[in-house]
């Protein structure tokens, strides 16, 4: 991979994050969806977009199966292939909420370090870690695209929570029950925390 170009300046242009902001009359941010395969992440970001949508925010939805077919489909479930899918979607993600937008990522995100990397790259407070916390015999009960039952067979190596780890965030800024809750009163759960803290 090319090393970081001394050559090339960043340019500072004269349109600023806060005036694509306050021009939507919203705060940018970050939510950023992990957990397992099967645990809501997609379903819920999906249901928060819309109610956000119909109160007039500006949001976008970056979701791990679509983002794989496109800017990611030269990647595969390796941890390496895995820390630079995250490491893509953190810098595209970074620049939606640059643009203004509120961005909801729904990847599973394995790993804490890179979840923490991405968090370093946006501005204070704007990364929301949103913990879909449904354990793995809940996932893989749901087995909605019937995964779990091909990596159990032997048939898709490296399968998250089967042979591959999953890292729990530690400190969250929300924890969303999916397996307690529907997909709305999940999605509102966001909706209050999004009012609470100002964002909308
Ligand atoms: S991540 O680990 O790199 O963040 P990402 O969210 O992009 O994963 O993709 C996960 C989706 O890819 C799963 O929901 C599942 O549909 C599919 N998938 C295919 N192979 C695997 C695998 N080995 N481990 C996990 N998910 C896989």
């Amino acid at each position: 991979m090319a090393e970081h170009n001394e050559n090339i300046v960043w340019h500072e242009h004269a349109v600023t994050k806060a005036d694509r902001a306050a021009q939507k009359n919203q705060k940018p941010c970050i939510l950023w969806f992990t957990g397992l395969s099967g645990s809501g992440k997609s379903t819920i970001a999906g249901a928060l977009e819309q109610m956000l949508f119909a109160r007039g925010n500006h949001v976008y939805l970056l979701d791990g199966d679509n983002v794989r077919h496109g800017l990611n489909k030269d990647l595969g479930f390796s941890d390496e292939d895995r820390v630079e899918n995250i490491r893509r979607i953190g810098e595209v993600a970074n620049l939606f909420a640059d643009s203004g937008l509120m961005v909801s990522t729904a990847f599973i995100s394995p790993f804490r370090a890179d979840r923490e990397m991405v968090r370093g790259l946006v501005g204070e407070g704007e990364f929301i870690e949103v913990f879909v916390d449904a354990d793995l015999a809940t996932c893989e009960s749901r087995d909605p695209k019937g995964l779990y039952k091909k990596a159990r067979a032997g048939e898709i190596p490296f399968f998250t929570g089967i042979d591959s780890p999953y890292e729990a965030p530690e400190k969250p800024e929300l924890v969303i029950k999916s397996g307690e809750y529907s997909v709305e009163e999940c999605a509102q759960q966001i909706v209050a925390h999004l009012e609470a803290n100002g964002f909308i």
